[in-house]
């Protein structure tokens, strides 16, 4: 059996730029979805970054060989949940389950914080969105079950120039820790 070609672990403060740089090439898989020509980008400051990084809930995936990072992810609570914020992985490095593993640690990390689920918003019907995350165990959910602080966060996305029609929240319960 090869070797791992990548691990996952904490951040670390000098590779914040990098992560800029990640997010920024993993999102040029979008250009290939027509229905998303006119919605804007935005990238996570390097303040929220560093804001998540502080409080130990930034993570990245870094290849084996000389242990930088291939991509990241990181996450607040919100409501009753660990919210993931964003998750990119470089396109070279894609569709080896490093997505798969960092939203992993967020639920190990969620269930070791005593949260009880992983929330996230993202875009319905890119493939590589809400029909993956259903295959990780999160479900859509209807608006009526947004907690107040995702409510808020959806309508943050939306002043933003993200239109609601094409977003879901999605929430995976995580169970306590054994
Ligand atoms: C989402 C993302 C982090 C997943 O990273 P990844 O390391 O490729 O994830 P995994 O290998 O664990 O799983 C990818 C799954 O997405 C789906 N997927 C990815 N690309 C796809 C495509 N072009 N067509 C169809 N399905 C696709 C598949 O289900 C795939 O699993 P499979 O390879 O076993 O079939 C990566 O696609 C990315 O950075 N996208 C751009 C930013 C983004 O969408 N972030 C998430 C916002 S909520």
């Amino acid at each position: 059996m090869s070797a791992p070609q990548w691990t996952i672990r904490a951040a670390r403060a000098t590779e914040i730029m990098r992560l800029g740089e990640i997010e920024r090439e993993a999102g040029t898989r979008f250009a290939a979805v027509p229905a998303l020509a006119d919605v804007p980008g935005v990238l996570a400051t390097p303040e929220a970054l560093a804001a998540a990084l502080a409080h130990g809930w930034l993570w990245v995936a870094a290849a084996t060989a000389d242990d930088a990072p291939i991509g990241f992810t990181y996450a607040d609570p919100l409501d009753d949940a660990l919210h993931v914020e964003e998750l990119d992985v470089l396109p070279a490095w894609g569709r080896r389950g490093i997505g798969r593993a960092l939203v992993e640690t967020v639920v190990d990390a969620a269930r070791a914080a005593g949260l009880a689920a992983v929330t996230l918003t993202t875009f319905r019907d890119v493939p590589w969105n809400a029909p993956h995350y259903v295959t990780l165990g999160f479900r859509v959910l209807a608006p009526s079950e947004l907690g107040p602080g995702l409510v808020e966060l959806v309508a943050a996305e939306e002043r933003r120039g993200l239109p609601a029609r094409l977003r879901v929240a999605m929430r995976r319960d995580v169970g306590p820790a054994v």
